[in-house]
């Protein structure tokens, strides 16, 4: 019998990230390790931050090039360590294998260029050698911009702020990429308009079997739209698991304080919990769990001892010495 070896589109493994150099050197990402599997959403959440956004900019090395630098680690896409990438590699590889969606889609858009002008510049340098005229149409109506020809002749001023982000989401297909990484997609549009920019890009997602990697601080948003789920917190991983199952029964008293913190109705009126205290800067991390200063189910040993990621039956993981002790009680949150 043959054995098929299962590769995943994206293996990070062990991934640290950090800002400065010398004594100053301070790690914001710090020994993550997760995978996205073709055709495969994986969100990834954590308050402001907690590092997420730095770790999706590591995967095609687009860190600030003088103070940001991978510090060891691995980035397997489709089995090819990225930090070994020479700058040809790495140019055919962003924008092209691996496109990027972020908050703001004025930051994505050149202001004195139209759409069509830069969805085109796209398919010069990573699309295929069909009739390019007809492809720019094609992402355009894609991504439900049904007015295509004048959109393309737009100026991104001229577009309103869905439509902004609906051409920008045509520019990161036009690459034609294997794994999409969402930055908080939706986070600066209006309420009205997220839904639909969401269902697009999840639209797309699916018809084109692509990986996504989707950034959210929303643990609401990811029942809709994930498989599995990362949470992160001061730079690392600290629960991991099928979508359902971290909702359903989270591990880590973080992952719970997050999901008290999701806006829900109750009792006719919505109460939102936020989790008191703030994710501490990089430079002064906490000995042992990060988390204990904030965990209401902290013992003596969180502030001493450095918790280990254990895996869980099922897939994932939780970095908490005392889960098991913190299940099936509500709380998780020092008050
Ligand atoms: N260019 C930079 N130089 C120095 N430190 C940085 C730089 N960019 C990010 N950091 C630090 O890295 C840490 C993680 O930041 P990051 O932007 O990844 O957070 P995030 O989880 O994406 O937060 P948010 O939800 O606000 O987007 C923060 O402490 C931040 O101050
Ligand atoms: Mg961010």
């Amino acid at each position: 019998m043959v054995s098929v070896v299962s590769r995943a589109l994206l293996e990070v493994r062990d991934l640290t990230v950090q800002f400065g150099s010398g004594g100053r050197a301070v790690r914001v990402v710090d020994g993550v390790s997760f995978r996205v599997e073709a055709g495969e959403v994986v969100a990834l959440v954590g308050e402001s931050g907690s590092g997420k956004s730095v770790t999706a900019l590591a995967l095609a090395r687009l860190l600030p090039e003088v103070s940001g630098r991978i510090g060891g680690g691995e980035i397997l896409f489709e089995g090819a360590d990225v930090c070994g990438f020479s700058p040809g590699a790495l140019r055919r590889l962003r924008g092209g294998r691996i496109a990027y969606v972020f908050q703001e889609p004025m930051a994505a858009l050149n202001p004195v260029f139209t759409i069509g002008f830069q969805i085109r510049e796209v398919l010069r340098l990573h699309g295929g050698s069909g009739d390019r005229e007809a492809e720019l149409l094609r992402l355009l109506l894609a991504v439900g911009l049904s007015d295509a020809e004048r959109v393309a002749r737009s100026f991104p001023h001229e577009l309103s702020g869905g439509m902004q982000q609906r051409a920008v989401i045509a520019m990161a297909l036009a690459g034609r990429p294997r794994l999409l990484v969402a930055d908080e997609p939706t986070t600066a549009l209006d309420v009205t308009v997220q839904a639909q920019v969401l269902e697009v890009l999840l639209g797309v997602q699916r018809a084109e079997g692509m990986g996504m990697l989707f950034i959210t601080h929303n643990l609401g948003l990811v029942a809709r739209v994930a498989q599995r789920v990362l949470v992160m917190y001061a730079g690392q991983i600290v629960e991991a698991g099928p979508t359902g199952s971290v909702l359903r029964s989270p591990r880590h008293p973080y992952t719970k304080a997050l999901l008290r913190a999701v806006p829900r109705l109750r009792g006719g009126g919505e109460r939102l919990e936020g989790i008191p205290g703030v994710v501490p800067a990089a430079s002064s991390y906490p000995m042992g769990c990060r988390f204990h200063p904030r965990c209401a189910f902290a013992r003596e040993r969180c502030a001493v001892d450095v918790p280990q990621w254990e895996e869980l039956e099922g897939g994932g993981g939780v970095r908490c010495h005392y889960w098991r002790a913190c299940s099936g009680s509500g709380g998780g949150v020092a008050r």
